[in-house]
């Protein structure tokens, strides 16, 4: 049984739990909105209050909370076979129809096989070990750094702390991996370059990757992570000519490419993934998140065919993968995943991504033009928008956290779960949402505006 009563869950809330991303006296001061309930895009919390939830659970609940299929598939499943494991030896029916579906799904990307995990951190995790490995299977020992952008996120294991762009997620962590390097990130509101032009700064941040690159010396990296739209460091798109360029330099110095596609896989974007939208082929691409439209913890890495043929025609065994997860390939998942990839192709979730995601950052700037407190607005790729706060807009000094924090609950009053993050309101809410659902969204961020402005 479990408790319902409002004041009970929110006294004993943060007794007994450390909560991800916040610390833990603040967990007990502020006890946060508690979630008991969800149906279509919206959300309920302990004392009835329903809203639309533009944060999409974690950038996950792509289809919404009323998905029935998926429910169905992960019911029948469980009734089936709850659990089994694929280390050597053993299979189940499930992820090897996924698998195959899988291939399918990401064939334009030229990505033919899978490794399973159990979310998004696992998979980053995952392509880091055995983009190493590709390069011992070749004798090419030497090559086991790795370069990420600022800004970036890719989790928090170690190995995604080490390549992580932003330092909330790594200083209490340190020492963390050798041998990761930083670039600048293609974020135009904020570089090193004091340059404006999306295309010029593309070009000002390939040339510095390059630089690094020479500088290392090649024959040390082993891969580039990058995701194709930036999202949880504040929604951050490249110019398109930025990942073309990311791709050429990779090939021509020999280095893997790692697309991290956590968050733009299967939909997001407007594309079926970040790097159709941006028309190139990864070597590896981490996915989770809406793989199972987050009602199952499971994530997939896509492995180019190239990649795997390297894998696949090793005769020294230094193509062993000495690596995986007790719930790689979770039967439970995979059906949750097969019933949620069919779903969001049947609905063609892709083209609502891209209108209601365009309406989205539409009526975002329209909310730049009235109030001082903004300072950018970044999206216009699908369905993941960012409004970065600022105290002061000609010096665009950032606002503070707590600024952000008024504003997510101001528009929590008004009707709407956003997201707050640093001096940024993050939105990615399911990509199901209606114009209506666009229109409150905007209402509600208005009003919690004015309110803090
Ligand atoms: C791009 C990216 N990579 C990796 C992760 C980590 O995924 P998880 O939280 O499922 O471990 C996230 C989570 O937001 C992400 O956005």
């Amino acid at each position: 049984m479990i408790h319902s009563n409002a004041n009970f869950l929110k006294e004993n809330n943060a007794k007994h739990i450390f909560h991800p991303m916040a610390h833990p006296k603040d967990s007990l001061d502020n006890p946060p909105a508690i979630i008991t309930g969800g149906k279509g895009v919206r959300i309920i919390d302990a004392e009835g209050n329903e809203t639309i939830d533009a944060v999409g659970g974690l950038w996950n609940v792509n289809l919404g909370y009323s998905c029935d299929v998926i429910k169905e598939a992960i019911s029948q499943q469980l009734n089936t076979l709850p659990y089994y494991s694929t280390f050597r030896g053993t299979s189940n029916d499930a992820v090897i129809q996924l698998s195959y579906d899988l291939a399918e799904f990401f064939n334009e990307d030229g990505l033919s096989r899978t490794f399973f995990t159990s979310g998004g951190s696992d998979s980053v995790e995952t392509a880091l070990r055995l983009s190493r490995q590709y390069h011992k299977i070749r004798g090419d020992h030497g090559r086991v750094k790795f370069l990420s952008l600022k800004k970036g996120y890719h989790g928090t294991h170690i190995g995604g702390a080490s390549v992580n762009g932003n330092a909330n997620f790594r200083t209490a962590y340190e020492p963390l991996l050798p041998g990761c390097y930083h670039m600048p990130a293609p974020y135009t509101y904020r570089n090193p370059f004091n340059e404006n032009d999306p295309q010029k700064l593309a070009k000002l941040c390939v040339d510095a990757i390059e630089a690094e690159i020479v500088f290392q010396g090649a024959s040390t990296i082993a891969a580039f992570i990058m995701e194709p739209i930036l999202g949880a460091g504040g929604v951050i798109p490249p110019h398109k000519s930025f990942m073309p360029m990311v791709r050429k330099i990779c090939d021509k110095y020999g280095i893997l490419l790692i697309a991290d596609e956590v968050i733009t896989a299967y939909g997001r974007t407007g594309a079926w993934s970040g790097s159709r939208l941006w028309g190139i082929q990864p070597d590896f691409m981490c996915t989770a998140k809406a793989i199972t439209n987050g009602y199952f913890p499971f994530g997939a890495v896509m492995i180019h065919s190239n990649v795997a043929k390297i894998f696949e025609e090793d005769k020294t065994g230094a193509a062993a993968i000495g690596h995986g997860y007790t719930y790689s390939g979770h039967p439970v998942g995979a059906a949750a995943a097969i019933a949620c990839l069919k779903e969001t192709q049947r609905l063609n979730i892709v083209e609502n991504a891209d209108a209601r995601g365009t309406e989205l950052y539409q009526g975002a700037l329209t909310l730049m033009k009235k109030h001082e407190l903004i300072g950018d607005i970044r999206g216009g790729h699908g369905l993941m928008v960012a409004i970065e706060l600022v105290s002061d807009r000609d010096n665009k000094t950032p606002a503070e956290s707590a600024t952000a924090l008024n504003i997510q609950q101001a528009a929590y009053k008004a009707g709407v779960m956003v997201r707050a993050s640093g001096n940024n309101i993050i939105l990615s809410p399911p990509l199901v949402l209606t114009k209506d659902d666009v229109s409150q969204i905007i209402h509600a961020l208005d009003i919690a505006l004015t309110n803090n402005g």
